[in-house]
C-alpha cells in the first residue's frame, strides 16, 4: 500500500469529459473445467487489477491537468474471489470494478455494453446528477434495464460534491454478484484535509455469498421464510478472503481452491493513512478497526466532519467512512478486521468466519502477525450507525426550516402469494415497466393534474409505487418509523439529507419545535434502528423522481423502496434524451 502510483486518472481536467471507453459488459459462459483454470487465472488477475487501480495512491494533486481516458468492460465469469468458485458478474474482467477518480466538474462518460443474460444498469451512488436525473441508473425510476447485447452512455457531470462515493449496478440484486467500484470526487477544498494524511488508500468490504444472488432470492422471498436473509458465507476486503476448502464436503457441489488469500496492505513506518472505506456489500454491517492502531474519522458518505477517534467503526450497507490511521507502532504485521455483526443475522452459517481479516504490514511480508490483538472493547450486539452525535461536519451548515413533514411507516408482511414482502405503509415496491420519472414527465406535458398535487401521488399504481410528490422547491422532513424487528441502511438518491433526530417509540410531535438545526449531521445513507424512527430533512430543490430505499440487496427487491418527485415545474419542461428514451423501446 506504501507504493507510490500515478494517479494520472485523478488529474481529469475540470469541464473537460473523462472518458471511461469500451464499457463491454461482455457474457463469457465457461465450462467449469476451463472455468478453474480461469478462475485462478482470473483471481490473480483480478487481485493485481484491483490492487492496481482501487488502493494505493499518494494524494492526489487538487490541481486539474490533462484530461485521461480508460476503458470499461463488463463480463460474467466464473471465479473464486476466497477460493470458492462461483458465477461473477464483472467490469472488465475486474472484481471489484474499476476506480473512477475525478474531479469535481469533470464530465464522466461510461459506456456499457450489457452482455449479461439480464438487464443491468449502473448507478452512481451518492451522486446528485442535478439536470441528469435519468443518469442516475435506477431501473424503473430512472431507466429501463439496458438489455442484453445492448450499450448505453451514462454522461453527467458531478457538481457541487467531493468526497468518497461508489457506483453498482441498480437492477435487482445484481450489484451483490460483482457488479460494484469505488468512485472518488476531488476538490481544491480538500487541500487542508490532504495536509493531515500522506496516502490514500480505499479499502473495500462486502459479505460473500457462494451462490449467485438470483439463485437464493427465490427462497428468501418465499412463504414461510419470514424475511430470513441468505446469511454470507464469508466477507471480503479488497474483494479477497481466505476460505478453508475443508469446511465444504466433496458431494457440497462447490468447487474450493485452497489457495485463497487475504488481502495485502503494504505500509511504510511513520507515515499518516487515509483509508476510505465503502461496504459495498448486500446484507452486513461491519465493525472495522485495526489492531493497535486507532481510527480518526474524517468523513462519513461525502461529508467531511470533525475528526473523531475510535477503536471500532460501524459501517452499514452503501456507507461510507475515511479514517486516517498513523503507522506508529513496531515494525511488524497486524490485522485489520471487518467483524460481522452476527447478532443481525436471522441463522447460522456453519462455514462463516464472522472475522473477516487483511494484514497491515510494516515489513512487506505476508507473516501472520504474532503481536496483533483486536482491541478489548466489546463488538456491537445491534446494527446502528456511529452515534450522530459523534459526527460534527466540518463545514457548518444550518439546516433550514422545514415546509412540510411527512411520515411512512415500513414493515414487513406476508402479501399476496403467501410472499413475504416488505412494505412503506401500504406499498410494497416493484420496478414500474415505463420508468416512473418517463410517466411523470409525459403526465406533466399533458396537463395531467394528477401528477401534480402536493403529497402522496396517486398518479401511480398504488400497489408498488410509493411516490411522495413536491411540486416546487420546499424544505422537506420525513419521519421514518420502522415497525420491523431488522435494522434498515437507508440511502436518498441525489441529496444528502440531515439527520435531524432518531429515538423508540413514538416520535414526540411537541419536541419537534426544538430540534437542533445547527450543524445536524449529514450524510446519503443511514441506519434506522429496529422497531426505530429516524428524522430526516432535505431540500427538494433536485427535479427528478429519486428512490429513497433500504439498501439491504434483498430488502430493495422485497419492495422496500418509495420515490420522491420533486420540482414538477421544471419536470414539465424536460425532454429526457431519446437514448434513455429507446431503452423503453427494446
Ligand atoms: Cu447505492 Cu439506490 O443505491
Amino acid at each position: 500500500m506504501a507504493e507510490e502510483k500515478n494517479t494520472s486518472a485523478a488529474k481529469g481536467s475540470n469541464h473537460r469529459p473523462l472518458l471511461l471507453f469500451g464499457g463491454v459488459i461482455t457474457f463469457v459462459i465457461i465450462a467449469l473445467a476451463l472455468g478453474l483454470g480461469l478462475g485462478l487465472g482470473l483471481k490473480h488477475h483480478t487481485h493485481s487489477e484491483a490492487a492496481a487501480t482501487n488502493p494505493t495512491s499518494p494524494v492526489p494533486s487538487p490541481s486539474p491537468t490533462a484530461p485521461s481516458d480508460a476503458s470499461e468492460n463488463v463480463h460474467e465469469i466464473q471465479a473464486a474471489p476466497d477460493g470458492v468458485l462461483r458465477p461473477l458478474l464483472v467490469i472488465n474482467g475486474q472484481f471489484p470494478g474499476p476506480l473512477i477518480r475525478v474531479n469535481r466538474g469533470d464530465r464522466v462518460l461510461v459506456n456499457v455494453t450489457n452482455q449479461l443474460s439480464n438487464g443491468t444498469a449502473l448507478h452512481w451512488h451518492g451522486l446528485y446528477q442535478n439536470g441528469t436525473n435519468w443518469m442516475d441508473g435506477s431501473v424503473g425510476i430512472t431507466q429501463r434495464p439496458i438489455p442484453p447485447g445492448a450499450s448505453f452512455l451514462y454522461n453527467f457531470t458531478i457538481e457541487g460534491q467531493y468526497g468518497t462515493y461508489w457506483y453498482h449496478s441498480h437492477y435487482s440484486s445484481q450489484y451483490t454478484d460483482g457488479i460494484v467500484g469505488p468512485l472518488i470526487v476531488h476538490a481544491p477544498e480538500e487541500a487542508t484535509t490532504q495536509e493531515s494524511y500522506d496516502f490514500d488508500q480505499i479499502v473495500l468490504l462486502q459479505d460473500w455469498c457462494h451462490d449467485l444472488s438470483a439463485a437464493l432470492m427465490p427462497g428468501y422471498l418465499a412463504s414461510g421464510s419470514e424475511n430470513t436473509e441468505p446469511v454470507p458465507d464469508n466477507g471480503l476486503i479488497q474483494g479477497t478472503n481466505y476460505f478453508n476448502c475443508s469446511l465444504y464436503a466433496d458431494d457440497s457441489g462447490y468447487t474450493c481452491q485452497d489457495n485463497s488469500t487475504r488481502a495485502t496492505f503494504e505500509v511504510t513506518e511513520g507515515k499518516r493513512y487515509r483509508l476510505r472505506l465503502i461496504n459495498t456489500g448486500a446484507f452486513t454491517e461491519f465493525e472495522f478497526s485495526i489492531d493497535n492502531h486507532t481510527l480518526s474519522v474524517i468523513e462519513a458518505d461525502s461529508t467531511l466532519v470533525q475528526p473523531v477517534t475510535v477503536n471500532r467503526l460501524p459501517i452499514h450497507i452503501a456507507q461510507r467512512y475515511s479514517v486516517i490511521i498513523h503507522t506508529n507502532q513496531t515494525s511488524a504485521n497486524y490485522w485489520m478486521r471487518a467483524q460481522m455483526i452476527t447478532h443481525c443475522f436471522s441463522d447460522d452459517n456453519p462455514v462463516l468466519n464472522p472475522d473477516v481479516q487483511a494484514l497491515i504490514t510494516y515489513t512487506n511480508t505476508t507473516d501472520e502477525p504474532s503481536d496483533s490483538a483486536d482491541w478489548s472493547t466489546a463488538l456491537d450486539l445491534v446494527c446502528e450507525d456511529l452515534s450522530p452525535s459523534m459526527l460534527t461536519p466540518a463545514l457548518v451548515e444550518i439546516a433550514p426550516p422545514p415546509d412540510k413533514a411527512f411520515r411512512v411507516d415500513i414493515s414487513f408482511q406476508i402479501g399476496a402469494y403467501a410472499l413475504d414482502r416488505a412494505y412503506i405503509n401500504s406499498t410494497t415496491w416493484t420496478a414500474a415497466k415505463v420508468p416512473t420519472l418517463n410517466q411523470a414527465v409525459a403526465g406533466l406535458k399533458a396537463d395531467n393534474s394528477t401528477f401534480n398535487v402536493s403529497g402522496l401521488s396517486s398518479a401511480f399504481d398504488k400497489a408498488s409505487q410509493f411516490v411522495i410528490s413536491i411540486p416546487e422547491y420546499q424544505v422537506i422532513d420525513l419521519l421514518i418509523n420502522s415497525l420491523d424487528e431488522g435494522a434498515h441502511p437507508f440511502h436518498l438518491h441525489g441529496h444528502q439529507f440531515w439527520v435531524m433526530a432518531s429515538g423508540f417509540g413514538d416520535f414526540d410531535w411537541n419536541s419537534y419545535a426544538t430540534l437542533n438545526t445547527t450543524n445536524p449531521m449529514r450524510r446519503d445513507t443511514l441506519t434506522i434502528d429496529a422497531y426505530g424512527w429516524t428524522l430526516i430533512r432535505f431540500r427538494a430543490d433536485n427535479p427528478g423522481l429519486w428512490a429513497l430505499h433500504c439498501h439491504i440487496s434483498w430488502h430493495m427487491e422485497s419492495g422496500l423502496l418509495m420515490q420522491f418527485q420533486s420540482r414538477s415545474d421544471i419536470l414539465s419542461q424536460w425532454i429526457i434524451p431519446s437514448d434513455v428514451l429507446a431503452l423503453c423501446s427494446s
